[in-house]
């Protein structure tokens, strides 16, 4: 038996969940009515689709475990076939106004030769939808098998215009967003740490998300990071995946045993040559309109240290460039996971949310960098946002 607050969690989730489950019987019908040979493999996919939709929400108390090509496969489904559909009738809309439009329409004649040209037009649109349809689909199948896996180490030089002398060259490397669950592998994170291996950093900082829900395999995701740690310091902070998964003291208790300390609202000090590197870490803050994320948290700060802050959540930006942090190391957007250029905008999902999207922000003399991290959520696909290892070295602007 659920709670009450559990049973209203799950209802408010399903709500959420059924305009796209109608979208799917859309789908599901104009396939069958188009193939109509075909129509029990459409309907059956849907009732796949509205089953899959009732046995998931273990985050809410479902106990269904699906097997992870399942995951996978309504993943990649879900959003591409929304998509495709959402691109299918754009264009069969415009058809619409054209053929409301059309001197004929409006002259209300119907003689043969304005049947036919009409007809044609009706298969000429129909075709164009289709090709609408099938592009986006094409591009996001793309960003699956091929874009999502590549991973690559990013070497990125930090200037700070006041870089003490002794921290000239200094070198994090930068994990962050693994999220390890049926969109990445086992055999995937160990190639990712393999290609990090020989990177010899002079520290390692984690910045949150090392699973994406409930059950996934958190335990086996930190062994295999702290395969990096051989003399370095290993240091984390943790992501809004680890809230929804409740492992919020299991990765810190995890990690610690793996030699990686989880910063929660603490910090800690290393020493180099005469100066102090103050690192702090905080939680996953949610975002807040006002930007007032460190309020009440000023004492993470050390005054005439190099104050460094891990923060999964890039937003917090706003609040700890002000408060005097040089440094603040995040991820959670994925650099946008997937993007486009329209009109030579990049449009993403992650621009509503906070305009430090990825890569290399400043306000005055402090920077923000914001890696694009490892793994996927909602689709197994990334496009013009491949997966990222980051290695970045000070120097002096
Ligand atoms: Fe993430």
């Amino acid at each position: 038996m659920h709670s009450m607050s559990s049973t209203s969690a799950f209802l408010q989730a399903y709500a959420r969940f059924l305009p796209l489950l109608f979208i799917q019987l859309l789908i599901a019908y104009l396939g069958a009515k188009r193939w109509p040979r075909l129509r029990s493999f459409f309907y059956g996919l849907f009732a796949l689709v509205f089953l899959y939709s009732f046995a998931g929400f273990p985050r809410f108390g479902g106990k269904m475990s699906r097997p992870g090509w399942m995951v996978f496969a309504m993943g990649l489904w879900t959003y591409t076939s929304t998509i495709a559909f959402a691109c299918y009738m754009a264009v069969e809309g415009i058809g619409w106004v054209i053929r409301f439009f059309s001197p004929s329409a409006r002259a209300g004649s119907s003689t043969a030769a304005t049947r036919s040209t009409d007809k044609t037009r009706r298969e000429l649109i129909t075709t164009a939808a289709y090709v609408a349809a099938a592009i986006p689909t094409g591009v996001l199948l793309y960003g699956c098998a091929i874009e999502r896996e590549r991973f690559r180490v990013e070497e990125v030089s930090i200037p700070f215009a006041n870089l003490p002398a002794d921290l000239e060259g200094f070198r994090i490397l930068q994990l962050s967003d693994v999220h390890r669950s049926a969109f990445l592998s086992q055999k995937d994170l160990t190639r990712v740490v393999d290609a990090c291996r020989e990177l010899k950093p002079d520290m390692i900082v984690h910045t949150g998300d090392f699973i994406s829900g409930k059950g996934d395999p958190l335990e086996a995701c930190i062994d295999e990071l702290a395969r990096l740690n051989n003399n370095e310091p290993a240091f984390g902070c943790l992501g809004n995946h680890e809230i929804y998964a409740e492992a919020e003291n299991l990765a810190t208790l995890l990690a610690a045993r793996r030699g990686i300390t989880v910063l929660r609202q603490a910090t800690t000090q290393i020493r180099r040559g005469n100066v102090v590197i103050n690192l702090a870490g905080v939680d996953y803050l949610r975002r807040i309109s006002s930007g007032k994320y460190l309020t009440g948290r000023e004492g993470l700060l050390l005054p005439g240290a190099f104050n460094v802050l891990l923060s999964h959540n890039p937003d917090v930006f706003r609040a700890s460039a002000p408060l005097g942090f040089d440094l603040t190391l995040s991820g959670h957007t994925h650099g946008g996971q997937i993007r486009t250029e329209i009109l030579h905008e990049d449009i993403d999902m992650a621009r509503f949310y906070t305009p430090y999207v990825s890569g290399l922000y400043r306000s005055g003399t402090r920077v923000c960098y914001v890696t694009r991290g490892i793994g996927s959520i909602g689709i197994p696909s990334r496009v013009g946002a491949p997966p990222e290892i980051t290695l970045m070295k000070f120097t002096k602007a």
